[in-house]
């Protein structure tokens, strides 16, 4: 017998948790891992970002009505509270890797962070994640990183339950590493290894980051702490390329760059990245992310201590989502030497 849509509803809500998590920055990369899995946990979900009307699809993650969009900028705090009204927890991811126009490192990372914890503190909510990146240091020499680092003390200040997650670079489909080297791949037929494509880092599989913000948000055990993500092996720029070429079968030259000559890049890109509508390929401030290696410091609280095993490696993973940037796609079965 067919179903009313009242009787739909009442089954959805049956499954459904009776809370609400707001996500700011649900429309991006993470968020749109992240809200699959806090739907598939039962979590009514609220997206909160500048545009919701690019968002529509992150509607089909959930049951009809578990999944709200709304229009919110964490640089205005009236939007933020309209965002959190009726809400039980908060998770924030958005962040910019440059910036442009308004949306500034001190903005978002910093202010933009301190107004989400602190409008939520005087929503009386506690349980909020806040998406940081490792290598968040106040003395770094990258803004980005210094910002990073301020943000996490503006959150702790407003919210000391706040859990604070550090990953390493995220991989999945729609990332800003594998594929955008991909898509690189297919223009050009020298890819730049910078500073030598010696930087190493510890790619994490965007749905093991999902998992460690589920499990930041479920157990109490993890209030109040900072926790250091990173994927189950360490990979330099130079195998990150390398994996990135031969998944997508194409012969390229990965040329090594020195950080001067990566500095000049950098320039570049921040001149084309002026230009509407352009992104810049490369800025100064990412040159000296890279100077750093993105590895995970044992010492502090990691995947294993919120429960979450079983890594995803990229291996596995990135063939799935690169397929597409071979010549004749998925049809191409060429092993090359
Ligand atoms: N991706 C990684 O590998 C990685 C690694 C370590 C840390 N992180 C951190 O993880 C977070 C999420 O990264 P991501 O890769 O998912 O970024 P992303 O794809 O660029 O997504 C950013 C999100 O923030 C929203 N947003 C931007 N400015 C906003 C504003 N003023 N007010 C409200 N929403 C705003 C964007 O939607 P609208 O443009 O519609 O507002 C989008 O939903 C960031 O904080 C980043 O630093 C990422």
């Amino acid at each position: 017998m067919a179903l009313t849509l009242g009787q739909v509803l009442l089954q959805a809500g049956q499954t459904m948790k009776d809370k609400l998590v707001v996500v700011f920055g649900g429309s991006g990369f993470l968020g749109t891992h992240i809200v699959r899995a806090l739907c598939k946990d039962g979590w009514r979900v609220r997206v909160a970002c500048r545009r919701p009307h690019r968002a529509l699809a992150l509607q089909v993650n959930g049951q009809v009505g578990q999944v709200q969009l709304v229009q919110a900028n964490i640089r205005m705090p009236a939007s933020i509270d309209r965002a959190l009204q009726g809400a039980d927890a908060v998770v924030n991811l958005v962040g910019v890797l440059f910036e442009e126009g308004r949306q500034k490192f001190t903005s978002l990372h910093v202010r933009g962070a301190g107004l989400v914890a602190s409008r939520a503190a005087a929503h009386g909510i506690a349980n909020l994640v806040h998406m940081s990146a490792l290598g968040a240091d106040a003395t770094s020499p990258s803004r980005y990183a210094r910002s990073k680092a301020e943000g996490e003390t503006r959150v702790r200040d407003a919210v000391p339950d706040a859990v604070i997650l550090r990953p390493s670079v995220v991989f999945g489909p729609g990332d800003g590493l594998f594929e955008r080297f991909a898509a690189l791949a297919v223009l050009s037929p020298v890819l730049p290894l910078i500073g030598g494509g010696h930087s190493r880092f510890q790619p994490l599989y965007a749905g093991d980051l999902a998992r460690a913000v589920l499990a930041a948000l479920n157990t109490p055990q993890a209030r109040g702490t900072i926790f250091a993500l990173g994927g189950p092996e360490v990979m330099t720029l130079k195998q990150i390329m390398e994996l990135v070429v031969h998944t997508i079968r194409r012969r390229r030259l990965l040329l090594p760059v020195p950080w001067f000559a990566a500095n000049l890049l950098g320039w570049a890109g921040e001149i084309a990245g002026a230009l509407p509508f352009v992104t810049p390929f490369l800025t100064r401030d990412q040159v000296l992310l890279l100077k750093s290696d993105n590895v995970v410091d044992d010492s502090m609280p990691g995947l294993a201590d919120l429960g979450v095993t079983g890594l995803e490696t990229a291996q596995a993973i990135v063939p799935d989502y690169l397929v597409r940037y071979r010549p004749h796609g998925q049809f191409n079965d060429e092993v090359l030497a």
